[in-house]
């Protein structure tokens, strides 16, 4: 296992406020972080906010105030939402912070000085909405394909990293290394451009087009391209953090798929051109879509995460994220799917198990746990439904598939309602020989959910601790994930009464 864990997600424009998308890459980052966490691993994620670039220029100039106080504004925003999510991050960084500036000049300096940037004329067919140039052969009839907008021409004069020298060597690598990219359709993806000709790519921009950049240390008449400036945050946050190299390259980069070429592409070029190593892993996610297109800002169809947050709980909305979308794959967001989904898992599934067995407990025991019995094959098929759980999460998540890892704790979810209709405690307790048994069925079921919420803790962590508390395990040990089964509960333990963790929702 690694020692450590940097987990990163893109950095947002601040042109236009969190939105599902957005919220969706954000969630499963924090999910991640908590997952690595709660298995003893050191763990850093950061976040944080892209605010240089003509994009953002442009938003900013439609909205009648400066850059710096519309990415102010737009920034405080974004960390007041992922505070409000209650989303764990170490560090959030923005691209205007004095010490992210510093570290992006000396790295242009550094490559200037080794030759690796030289000044040329740049031409092309720009995306402002995407800020990058698209070739004729991308766009989809004329259009950007993900702004649906015509692309303007551009030709001026510029300076160029070397990129196409390093196309050779990150295609070898990611030739040789299988986990690179994942999953494995963006890989094959990458690979195919890299086995085209990349060309160099332009860094500058002339400040007399556009002045909200990072200004070049050997030309003061050009700011730095918003890419180049942006993908050093994953070096410049842990540096200044002064944990560069404890961190690097232990890091999973996460995103969406519209911006795999600059992150399996550019990032891994400037790393090699910068003396870096290069990151140990990519995670490519896909769209949310709303009415059949991407969910964005420019085509209005998004979904907001603190009314859906409101409406229905934080953890509800992590759970449909990471239940309902395959890693990597397209997904379409109804409001209905996520009140099924609800309903479906969390009320009837994981809600109904921990109402139930705090009420049994509560009317046969006053909250007492009792002893266990020698365990009978039922008893046995729980606690191995349990224990398959947790080998097949590990393995899921290690795989970023969070949908089969989640699938694989509901299935033992599951097996826990059954055993509780099967084993049925609220008859046998009607005859009072029968009472040991029925104690021992409610201990069976406690720690059932004692293990059910430690495996679900970095997916739903509210939800896991209000039945933490309810059970009222320590923290210290809810923390130990090998604690052994029957092993939590001593028999002067009591539990509270019933709580009513995820109410159904009448569509
Ligand atoms: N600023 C760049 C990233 C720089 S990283 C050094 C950027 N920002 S963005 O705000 O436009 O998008 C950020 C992330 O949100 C991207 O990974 C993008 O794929 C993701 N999403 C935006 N809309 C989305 C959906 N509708 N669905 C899923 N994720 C999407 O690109």
């Amino acid at each position: 296992m690694a020692d450590h864990a940097y987990i990163t997600t893109p950095l947002y424009y601040v042109n236009a406020e969190p939105h599902l998308g957005s919220t969706y890459t954000t969630v499963v980052a924090d999910a991640l972080a908590r997952f690595s966490r709660q298995r003893g691993i050191p763990t850093v994620l950061q976040t944080g906010t892209d605010e240089h670039g003509e994009k953002i220029a442009e938003t900013a100039r439609e909205a009648g105030v400066s850059p710096r106080e519309f990415v102010d504004d737009v920034a405080a925003k974004f960390q007041a939402t992922w505070d409000s999510c209650g989303i764990q991050y170490d560090n959030f960084i923005r691209t205007s912070d004095p010490a992210h500036i510093e570290f992006v000049q000396e790295v242009l300096t550094r490559l200037h000085a080794n030759d690796d940037i030289y000044f040329g004329s740049y031409e092309g067919l720009y995306c402002v909405g995407c800020e990058r140039l698209y070739t004729e052969k991308e766009l989809q009839g004329g259009l950007c394909p993900d702004h649906l907008t015509k692309p303007t021409e551009v030709s001026e004069p510029n300076y160029f990293f070397r990129m196409a020298k390093y196309q050779d060597a990150i295609r070898e690598h990611i030739e040789k290394h299988q986990g690179f990219i994942h999953p494995e359709g963006y890989r094959n993806e990458t690979l195919g451009i890299l086995r085209e000709d990349l060309g160099d790519l332009c860094i500058s921009r002339p400040k007399e087009r556009l002045s909200w950049g990072i200004e070049l240390p050997f030309d003061a008449g050009y700011v730095t391209y918003v890419w180049f400036d942006a993908l050093l945050n994953y070096v410049s946050g842990p540096a200044a953090l002064g944990r560069f190299d404890e961190l690097w390259p232990a890091t999973l980069h996460l995103i969406g798929k519209d911006i795999l070429k600059p992150h399996a592409v550019y990032w891994p070029t400037m790393l090699l051109a910068a003396g870096y190593p290069l990151y140990d892993r990519l995670g490519v996610g896909g769209f949310w879509s709303s009415g059949g297109h991407k969910m964005s800002k420019s085509l209005g169809n998004v979904a907001k995460p603190l009314e859906l947050r409101d409406r229905y709980g934080m953890d509800a909305l992590r759970y449909f994220l990471l239940r309902d979308m395959a890693f990597g794959q397209d997904a379409d967001f109804t409001e209905q799917a996520l009140v099924t989904r609800l309903n479906a898992d969390l009320a009837n599934g994981l809600g109904n198990l921990v109402s139930r067995t705090l009420a049994m407990t509560k009317k046969y025991f006053e909250g007492r746990v009792q002893p266990r019995l020698p365990e009978t094959e039922a008893d046995a098929v729980l606690a191995t439904a349990f224990a398959n759980a947790r080998t097949k999460l590990d393995a899921h998540i290690d795989d970023l598939a969070f949908h089969r890892g989640l699938g694989a704790v509901w299935e033992a979810i599951d097996v826990a309602n059954k055993y509780v209709a099967d084993q049925a405690p609220f008859k046998l307790a009607k005859d009072e020989a029968q009472r040991p048994r029925v104690g021992a069925i409610l201990h069976n079921c406690i720690e059932a959910l004692r293990v059910a919420a430690q495996l679900v803790a970095p997916f739903l962590p509210e939800s896991a601790e209000k039945i933490r508390e309810a059970l009222g395990v320590e923290p210290e040990q809810f923390a130990n994930l090998d604690l052994p089964w029957g092993d939590a509960f001593s028999d002067d333990h009591t539990v509270s009464g019933p709580i009513n963790l995820f109410p159904r929702v009448e569509s």
